[in-house]
């Protein structure tokens, strides 16, 4: 009887222990390696070295890098041009002056035709005079502009300059009113509070953005983009700037360590969750868990269908 049982059972659990260990082996540290699937649609990788806080989307536009996350003085003195102020971990540059010429052929060719040739705006587009460098970095940066058609409201869009040409059309533009709006900030995120940026973001943009940074509709028909592409320095320019139905914040209403900690709480903590779901099987993920499940539950039903074989 006792061995009539265990024959019984050898092959069939045998063989879904074999299935079990066989799926847990081979999705368990591919999948730990591969990174949480939310982040696929992010260009970004999360496996990038330790000091590279690379901003998502860096990878369209390869200097990005350099003004969102290379220390703040290799950035000024290469790129983007002299600090105006600076202050918990955010500074504020007006690029250089040399940027300015071949910013001008860029902007004639690009801009002129809507917001006029000396960027004081026409009938077709807005006064970009004293916006200052930092707005336009954003809206060109973002993709929004050079607009394709006038729609409702400018997507955000693969951008079409690089970094060094974006930086070259916002020295254009600020050049027509220096010192005037926001300059391009550089964001040192190394000192930030992802727990303090928890709660700024949840009580100042989540209402528009939702608490996963998905986005949402907005009245008469404007929404609230998704913030799972922007990179730290363009949350900090959008919070400076309001872009298009977005209020503006200034300093007194978010400071910079607080602009500072929301971009890290975006750019870290929205745009790589690192719950891969299922019930934190040591976090081996859904599909390894699975296999677990297979292994009990297949097991068990097994073992349930051979007992009430047994007694009839
Ligand atoms: C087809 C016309 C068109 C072209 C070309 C265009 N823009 Fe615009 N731009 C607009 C319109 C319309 C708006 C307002 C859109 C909105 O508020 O959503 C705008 C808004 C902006 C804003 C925000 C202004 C504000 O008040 O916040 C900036 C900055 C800007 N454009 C920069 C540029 C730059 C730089 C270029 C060239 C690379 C460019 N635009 C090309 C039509 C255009
Ligand atoms: C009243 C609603 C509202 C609030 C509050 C709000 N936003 Fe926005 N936000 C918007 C809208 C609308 C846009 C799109 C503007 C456009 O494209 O014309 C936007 C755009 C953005 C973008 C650009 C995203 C991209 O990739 O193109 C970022 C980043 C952003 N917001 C960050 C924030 C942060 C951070 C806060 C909180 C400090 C915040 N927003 C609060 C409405 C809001």
């Amino acid at each position: 009887m006792r061995t009539l049982i265990r024959g019984r059972f050898a092959l069939p659990v045998a063989l879904v222990g074999v299935v079990g260990l066989v799926g847990l082996v081979a999705f368990t540290p591919s999948a730990a390696q591969a990174g949480p699937a939310p982040v696929a649609t992010a260009p970004t990788a999360t496996t990038a070295a330790p000091t590279a806080k690379a901003p998502a989307g860096a990878a369209a536009h390869p200097t990005a890098t350099a003004a969102s996350t290379a220390s703040p003085a290799a950035a000024g003195t290469s790129v983007t041009g002299s600090p105006l102020t600076s202050s918990h971990g955010i500074t504020y540059y007006e690029p250089a002056g040399s940027l300015i010429a071949p910013g001008q052929a860029l902007y004639a060719a690009s801009c002129a035709s809507c917001h006029g040739v000396d960027a004081a705006g026409s009938a077709r587009a807005p006064n970009l005079q004293g916006l200052g460098a930092g707005t336009v970095d954003f809206w060109v940066s973002t993709g929004r502009m050079p607009l394709a058609n006038s729609s409702v409201q400018a997507t955000r869009k693969p951008p079409r300059f690089n970094r060094l040409q974006t930086l070259e059309i916002a020295a254009f533009v600020q050049s027509r009113t220096p010192g005037l709006g926001i300059g391009i900030p550089v964001v040192n995120l190394s000192q930030a509070s992802l727990a303090a940026g928890n709660s700024l973001f949840t009580l100042n943009c989540a209402a528009c953005h939702t608490i996963t940074g998905a986005g949402d509709e907005l009245a008469y028909g404007a929404y609230a983009p998704s913030l799972h592409l922007a990179t730290a320095t363009q949350v900090v320019e959008a919070i400076r700037s309001g872009p298009g139905n977005m209020p503006h914040f200034s300093e007194g209403n978010i400071t910079n360590s607080e602009a500072r900690d929301i971009a890290a709480y975006v750019t870290e903590v929205i745009q790589h969750p690192v719950d891969r779901g299922g019930f934190g099987l040591g976090g081996i993920g859904p599909v390894g868990e699975g296999f677990v499940a297979l292994l009990f539950g297949v097991g068990v039903l097994m073992l349930v269908a051979f007992w009430i074989g047994e007694r009839s």
